[in-house]
Order: structure tokens, then sequence, then C-alpha cells
């Protein structure tokens, strides 16, 4: 796979595909990982003599028409404090003769997701000699602004995508990794069973929660009360406890949790899994739960981790995600972590990246590629 290299890049006009797709409430964006990441290779081209940059990504999920709220216009002045330069906003897929310059959302136009070669024919037109993927978190999507340039430019990673890939590749493992341990949370089970699979031969231990364990403490007979969970996973749920049943990775589930009538109540109990019942929903692991968890982390040598394991967003519920994300703050470990939901979380209390290994940009790419699936967007790079 072709990387950044002062020679391929000197007088260069680069097309970048980037992933800036930030949550925004209200217009604002609420947290700017996605747009930080995209800095170093951003600044790399500036530095060594790229004569123009055509940035590109998508926003939201626009389904291919005009979304006004969705415009890749908000990005424009936080990316061009972080890079020092002006970024000139364009909005459309012509280009102009400032250096910099960020185009509108891909996915409002309907041939991105379709993968249909007439949007890069059009982004031809910019005259490009060098198309450069950086964008980790949209590799698993076989789009074309993602896998389009392939057979037309000269290719080549961008410093994010060479760190997620060298960051995740040593646990891409068939052995049993020793000392490692997965956490995984969030709602839906589906996109996390290439994970379990893959971490099932390879961890030590697998600590599940939110909303997705839900689904396992299901499948094992437990009432989950009116708590969210996937009633049409559980034959699923059950397949993967069998596989764990055969290695010797331990499977951990909740044993007590926070329970409430509704995310808005104050009232909470701490109430043990074989009582929970009736009205009851589940936002969060319990304490004793947590404390089983936190010992577990303190004796790993690798944790990865992808998925709140509660409604972290609602304080009440926000206590298992803060204290596992301080656990693996203070642990000597590797420490690997992605989602979008957790990205947030790490934000909202006041850890720094720069406590973690690596915080992945990747929600489903991270997945993805964790879970061993070839990405569409790697693939292309290293395609002849
Ligand atoms: C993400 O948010 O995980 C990436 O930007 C990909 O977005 P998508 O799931 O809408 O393709």
């Amino acid at each position: 796979m072709l990387t950044l290299s002062p020679t391929l890049v000197s007088g260069a006009t680069v097309i970048v595909r980037t992933d800036m797709n930030v949550p925004l409430s209200q217009g604002h964006i609420t947290e700017d990982t996605r747009i930080r990441a995209c800095v170093p290779t951003l600044r790399y081209l500036l530095d060594h003599g790229a004569q123009r940059i055509h940035v590109l990504t998508h926003l939201g999920r626009p389904k291919g028409t005009t979304t006004p709220d969705l415009s890749t216009e908000v990005l424009v002045q936080p990316l061009s404090d972080l890079l020092g330069e002006s970024v000139e906003f364009r909005p459309d897929f012509t280009g102009s003769t400032s250096r910099i310059q960020l185009h509108q959302n891909l996915r409002f136009d309907p041939r991105e997701k379709a993968n249909d070669p007439t949007i890069i024919d059009e982004l031809m037109g910019l005259s490009p000699t060098l198309f450069v993927n950086d964008a980790f978190a949209v590799s698993h999507r076989a789009h074309a602004s993602v896998v389009g340039f392939a057979d037309r430019l000269p290719c080549a990673a961008g410093h994010l995508l060479q760190a997620e890939i060298n960051a995740m590749s040593p646990y891409l493992a068939s052995q049993r990794i020793e000392g490692l341990t997965l956490i995984v949370g969030g709602a839906k089970i589906d996109t996390k069973i290439p994970l379990l699979k893959q971490f099932a031969a390879t961890a030590d231990h697998v600590l599940v929660g939110g909303a997705l364990a839900n689904t396992f403490l299901s499948a094992q007979g437990y009432d989950v009360g009116q708590s969210l969970y996937q009633p049409e996973q559980i034959d699923t749920a059950r397949d993967i406890m069998c596989q764990f049943d055969t290695v010797h990775t331990g499977l951990h589930m909740p044993i007590d949790v926070i329970c409430a009538d509704d995310v808005q109540s104050t009232q909470t109990a701490d109430v043990p899994i074989e009582d929970v019942c009736g009205d009851m929903r589940i936002f969060d692991l319990g304490p004793h739960t947590i404390h089983s968890y936190k010992e577990i982390i303190a004796h790993a040598s690798a944790i990865i981790w992808n998925g709140p394991v509660g409604l972290s967003e609602f304080p009440p519920f926000a206590t298992g995600t803060r204290e596992l994300l301080q656990a693996l703050a203070n642990s000597p470990a590797t420490t690997i972590i992605g989602g979008g939901d957790t990205l947030q979380a790490i934000a909202d209390f006041g850890f720094t990246q720069s406590q973690f290994s690596h915080v992945s940009t990747g929600g489903g790419a991270m997945l993805a590629f964790l879970g061993g699936e070839a990405l569409p967007g790697i693939t292309a790079l290293s395609a002849e």
C-alpha cells in the first residue's frame, strides 16, 4: 500500500477523502475528533508542497438529496482554525485557485452511495494527480469516493488511515493473545457478531454491557423487563454463547444493573439481574458488575472497547461507562477505544484522548476491521 512521501506529494493536486462525519446538534458540532484526526495528513500535504488540495467528506445520512442542515460548510471554520490556513468552501465539485478547498457533502449526490463512476468522472475534472484515502471510518463502505479512484490515479493511504491500521492490526491474530480483554456495548448485536467471534478465539475476556447485554441475558433466560433488546437475535446470541463455551475466553455479563421506569426518571435502583422484572428498564451496569469488570481490566495487557456500557448521555446512567473509561485511563495496558458514542463519552466526561493508546475514529469500520473483514477502502489502495 502506497503511503505519503515528499516525492509523491510535491507539486501534486490531491483529492483527499476524509471522514469528518461529526455529531451535530442544532447546527453545532458537539464533538470534533474526526476533524482533528484529519489534520496530520492535510498538514503533511501543505508542508510538502502539494499544489492544491481538494478535501471530500460526507456528513450524516442525507439520502442523496441536498439537505441544508448537513452542509459541510459547518466544517470550514473549525478545519481552518486547526490547520491555521484558510479553507475555501466549494458548494459543488468544481475547483478554484485556492490551495485548500472543502467540497459539499458527497452524500447530497445519490451517485456517491451507489458507487456510480460518473461522480468520479466529474471529480476528475479537478485535474487531480493523487488520491489519498484518510477516511478510515467510512472505509467499510464501497462508496464511489472511497473506492472509485483506484483505477484512475495513484492512490495512497493518509496518516490517519495508516495509524488506524497500525494500531489495530496486531489484534487480528487467529491465535490467542495473552492478556487481551474486549469490552463491547452499544445497542445492537448484529453489527458486533464478527467482532465477538474473532475475540472468542483470541481474547482472555469479553465484557458485555449496553442494550447488547440485554439480548444475551434474555437468551440466558433472564427477564429483562421492558429493557431495549433484540428478540429476533436471541438465536444468534445463543450461538455466540455456545462458541464461547468451547474456548477458554470468559464471556462476562452484568450481574447487577441500574434500572428505572424511563430515562427521565431520577428514581433509579441497583437490581440483581435475577430480580429484573415487570416494567423495569435496564440503563446501566450496577456497582458489583462495574467492580468485577474493573478487576479484569486491571489484569489485562491490552483492552479494546467499542460502544458505551450504559445510556451514558444521561447522567444517572453514565457511571458504568465513566468508571470503565477511568479504569482504562489508569491502566498501563494498551488501550484502544472507538465508536461514535464512546468518543462522545470521552469528551463529555472530560477525558483526553492522550489518556488512551489509540482512539479510533471508526464505528462500523472499527467493528468490521477487528472482525477480520476486508474493508473496500483499504483493499482499493492495495489493488495493482
Ligand atoms: C460513521 O459514522 O461510522 C462513518 O462516518 C460512516 O457513516 P455511515 O454509517 O453513515 O456510512
